[in-house]
Parts: C-alpha cells; structure tokens; sequence
C-alpha cells in the first residue's frame, strides 16, 4: 500500500479516537459552571467546599497523592521557594499547597492563605497549626491586595472554579511585582481532568489556549512541572507550570 494512504488511513483513525475521548469526556465531566450564573456557581462552590465534601478534601488530596508529589515538587526545588520574601496562596483550601510553603520558605518569608471558602480557611488553620501565615476570605478575581504586594503566588486547582480565567490570571498578575514568579497548578481537559470537573464541579482548561491568555497578559511560562515522569506520558496531574511576569 502507498505510504500516502497508509498515512491517510493512521490519521483517520487517530482523528476518531480523539473524538471518541472528546465525547467520552464531555459526558463525564460538570458543564455547571457554564450552565448557571457566576453568583449561582459561586455559592454552590462555597456550599460544596463548605460541606462534607470540603471536609474530605484534605484525605482526597493526600489519596490522590497530590501532598506528597506537591511536596517533592517544592523539595527538590523544581519551583524554588528560595529567597521568596512574600507568598499569596490563592484558595488555600485545607492547606496542601500553604503547608508546603510553611516547609520549604525562608524563615523571614511572610505567607497569606485566601480562600473564598471561610470554613475552608477555618480547616487550613487547623490543619497547618501554624501561626505564620495571615488567613484572608477573599475571591480570586478581588483580591483585596495593592499593586505588586507579593514576589511569588502559589495556586493549586483553584482557577478552574472560573468560567473564564483571564479575569482571576489578572489579578494575579496585578498583585504579583514585575519579574515575581507564580505556581500555578489547575485540571486538564482530559479524561482525569472530566472525573474531577465531575467531583468538584469545575471546569476544565486546554493547556495551549491557557498559556496563550497567560502570554497575553504578560506572564510568561518558564516550565512546564509534572509530579512524575509517569504523570508525564499519561498526561496526569493537570496543568502545572512556573510563570513569570514580566518585568
Ligand atoms: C480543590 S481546592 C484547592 C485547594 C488547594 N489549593 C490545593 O492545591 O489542593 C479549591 C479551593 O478553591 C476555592 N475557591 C473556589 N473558587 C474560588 C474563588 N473564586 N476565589 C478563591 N477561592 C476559590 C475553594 O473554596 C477551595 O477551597
């Protein structure tokens, strides 16, 4: 057979199964977030986390081995934390991704966990029995922050709770000082990523269009972070990355 038709043939068939997942993904996953208004997804979002399933989200993130790789991710210095003098993490959660910070920061770096969940933030305080970080109720897309009050943002699956993520990238970058340095971790549209947009009721990013709104608003990506290699080829974990903005 030709080698052109043999091609033709490879890419048909790539192309269906690439539709299959498509469809297998949207059936899976939680179109709420485009189904209702942004006040309505909002509450649901604060009942969720405020509810038992907030509750169980510290043991989910550790079953899903998300603290521990985390944690070896910031360990091994694969996003330094080294000379950080002041950290926002933004939706704090149970502290998965604060605890960390607490762990492998200068002493002297101050550290502020927001959420927009207060409950959540009462279960990070409990959880990371620490007085350092300084705990703020606040939304994504109002942090109640000056211009470039912080050199580092951390922000671990929380931006897909936004229909758009340009407005909560924004404001990031807006209390993020020219040349600081952001973590930012959120779930992939892939299969993992419907399971999860179908548990936690968010939406799920496309890692091409994601990093091509961040170039846009000046945050620049200076890698690409996976867990593991594993992660690596079966494309898990989400869309983690180090971002820059620029000077
Ligand atoms: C899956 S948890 C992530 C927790 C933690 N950062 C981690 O890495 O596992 C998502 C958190 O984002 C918070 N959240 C959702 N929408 C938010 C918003 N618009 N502004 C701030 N926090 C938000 C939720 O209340 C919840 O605590």
């Amino acid at each position: 057979m030709p080698s052109t038709i043999r091609q033709n043939k490879s890419s048909r068939r790539r192309a269906r199964r690439q539709r299959r997942r498509q469809a297998l993904t949207k059936i899976i996953s939680n179109d709420l977030i485009t189904r209702v208004s942004d006040d309505e997804y909002k509450r649901k979002v604060k009942r969720v986390y405020g509810g038992p399933q907030g509750a169980l989200l510290s043991l989910a993130s550790t079953l899903s081995l998300h603290i521990p790789l985390g944690e070896r991710l910031f360990r091994t210095r694969k996003f330094d934390l080294r000379g950080v003098r002041s950290v926002l993490d933004v939706g704090s959660g149970a502290g998965q991704i604060a605890r960390h910070l607490i762990k492998y920061c200068d002493p002297e770096t101050t550290i502020t966990c927001t959420d927009l969940s207060q409950p959540m933030l009462r279960r990070a305080r409990v959880k990371l029995k620490s007085s350092d970080p300084e705990f703020v109720t606040a939304d994504l897309t109002h942090l109640p922050f000056a211009d470039g009050s912080f050199d580092c943002v951390t922000c671990g699956y929380v931006l897909e709770h936004l229909p758009n993520p340009e407005p909560g990238l924004a404001e990031m970058a807006r209390v993020l000082q020219p040349g600081g340095r952001m973590f930012l971790l959120t779930t992939e549209d892939n299969f993992g990523g419907a399971m999860t947009s179908r548990f936690w009721y968010c939406r799920m990013y496309n890692r091409k269009e994601l990093l091509h709104t961040c170039e846009h608003l000046g945050l620049v990506c200076k890698q690409e972070i996976w867990f593991t290699k594993m992660h690596k080829a079966i494309r898990a974990g989400g869309i983690c990355v180090e971002i820059e903005k620029a000077a």
